[in-house]
């Protein structure tokens, strides 16, 4: 057993290890050293609490602990990079579980000896934790659905869907009344439960109207969200600790989330309530022919080429190309050749999904632009190769008011000399749109599995 003092003591320690993880994640050179303060945090904060004398069952902790360990490592073991964003939306469900969980069996537990304004302020944190874990828990799980392809991205919008939102948020409040003045009198299970439902089918409405470009914020506010749940929870529990943590990734993912929606030049609030980027009418369909390329003319391209930008996107994680994108890198750099990279904030399907890859795949960093920084050069650019991207490099974002991406700012490789795409087909993105990119007069379609046209690149450059 613990001190109380050496336990908060050990509370403090992991808070500021999370900080230093949170600062050091914030940049593709320090990341590494981040996560592993993140998990020196973590550990602190697990070997603490278990040690504090608010445990008294050991039996049931390591029994649990063992089979979320078991299930956690095989999960971990088992996904493919490209599931990774699935799964974090998973993780995000279960925190808001927890928090549902946690409030119900707060409420249920009369002997925590609380009266008058304590009691009441224990009921308000039960009240909004519980709502707070339902949205996220919902939400997340439809997230899920959408981000594995189980659940058609299109937007579903109801007819009135604000108003229904509206109503929702006036019901809530006004169960929240009657459940703290139940609650008075013993009673006040039938509001939460009504409340709980009202929770669960909102978030499954907000993230339902989001349609498939849009669900980058949508990511990154679950996440927001499963903070907030979590400190909801460390306020049920009066763990300091789970409050700072929960705090932290609560900020953190609303901060994210702002960033995804400038980069996406969307509405934060617009997107909350969904159905934002669903325009009214029809999209411009896609005329035009495509000229496709060989591996040969490729290499002969990029050979005579001065300055080249590599463009990945999703299909590069489903390919797993960047090693051997990587090794492309390397041999033109090696033939004086200025090689970069351009990144969009929403490229892959979770923030930051190309940076990791590329890290990976030890690309080296200073040649890793983001879209700002770098859209400006294309005019200047010999040849732009497209490995898997769709979305995010679509003119009609720019060009087409109905386009369901309109106004999404995207990487303007088609002003480069020659752009050369590699997909394997000329199926849409993620956002379901027709690409002019394919059919526009500068570029060239590579098809075939993104890894296997690279390694045929590479090796007719050795050649
Ligand atoms: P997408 O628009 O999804 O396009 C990926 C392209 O890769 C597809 O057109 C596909 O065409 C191709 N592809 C798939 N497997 C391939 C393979 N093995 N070899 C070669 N090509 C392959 O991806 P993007 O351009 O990266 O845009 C991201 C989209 O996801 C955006 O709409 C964004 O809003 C959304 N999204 C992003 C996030 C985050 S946080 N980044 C989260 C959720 C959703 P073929 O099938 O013809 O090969």
């Amino acid at each position: 057993m613990m001190s109380q003092g050496l336990v908060t003591m050990s509370y403090v320690a992991a808070s500021i290890l999370f900080i230093l993880s949170l600062s050091g994640l914030s940049d593709q050179e320090t990341a590494r050293k981040g996560n592993y303060y993140g998990m020196a945090g973590m550990a602190i904060a697990i070997i603490a609490t278990i040690l504090s004398d608010s445990v008294n069952s050991y039996v049931v902790l390591i029994i649990a602990l063992m089979i979320g360990g078991f299930i956690g490592t095989k999960a971990a073991i088992k996904v493919e990079m490209t599931q990774m964003p699935e799964l974090v939306a998973l993780m995000h469900s279960l925190v808001g579980m927890a928090a549902i969980l946690v409030g119900y069996a707060n409420f249920s537990d009369s002997s925590n000896g609380l009266e008058g304004v304590e009691k009441t302020i224990h009921e308000v944190e039960i009240y909004i934790g519980i709502f707070i874990g339902a949205v996220t828990f919902s939400g997340s799980v439809i997230a899920f659905g959408k981000l594995c392809g189980k659940i058609d991205g299109k937007p579903v919008l109801l007819p009135g869907r604000h108003f229904l939102n509206l109503a929702l948020l006036i019901a809530t409040i006004w169960l929240g009344n009657t459940f703290l003045s139940g609650a008075e009198v013993g009673g006040g299970t039938f509001s939460l439960i009504i409340m709980t439902l009202i929770a669960l089918a909102f978030g499954v409405h907000m993230v339902m109207a989001i349609g498939g470009a849009d669900m980058p914020v949508v990511v990154s506010m679950l996440n927001s969200y499963s903070g907030w749940a979590a400190a909801a929870t460390g306020f049920m529990l009066s763990n300091d600790l789970l409050i700072v943590t929960g705090a932290l990734v609560g900020s953190s993912g609303a901060i994210l989330s702002y960033i995804m929606c400038r980069a996406m030049n969307r509405n934060f609030l617009s997107v909350i309530a969904g159905g934002f980027g669903s325009s009214s009418g029809e999209a411009a369909a896609v005329e035009g022919d495509i000229a496709p390329i060989d591996i040969e003319e490729t290499a002969k391209l990029l050979s005579e080429a001065k300055n080249i930008m590599i463009i990945p996107g999703y299909g590069m994680a489903v390919a797993q190309a960047q090693h051997t994108v990587n090794g492309i890198t390397k041999l033109l750099r090696a033939k004086d050749k200025n090689v970069r990279f351009a990144i969009h904030p929403v490229a892959g399907r979770m923030p930051g999904h190309m940076n990791v890859l590329l890290a990976e795949a030890k690309v080296p960093y200073d040649i890793v632009y983001e879209m700002d920084e770098i859209n400006e050069d294309f005019p200047n650019i010999d040849v732009s190769i497209v490995i898997g991207a769709n979305d995010i490099v679509n003119p009609s974002a720019l060009d087409d008011p109905n386009s369901p991406i309109a106004g999404m700012p995207v990487i303007e490789c088609w002003k480069s000399a020659t752009t050369i795409v590699l997909k394997r087909s000329m199926a849409a993105g993620y956002a379901g749109v027709g690409n002019p990119l394919f059919v526009h007069e500068n570029t060239r379609m590579l098809f075939g599995d993104a890894n296997d046209s690279m390694q045929a690149v590479l090796k007719a450059l050795n050649t």
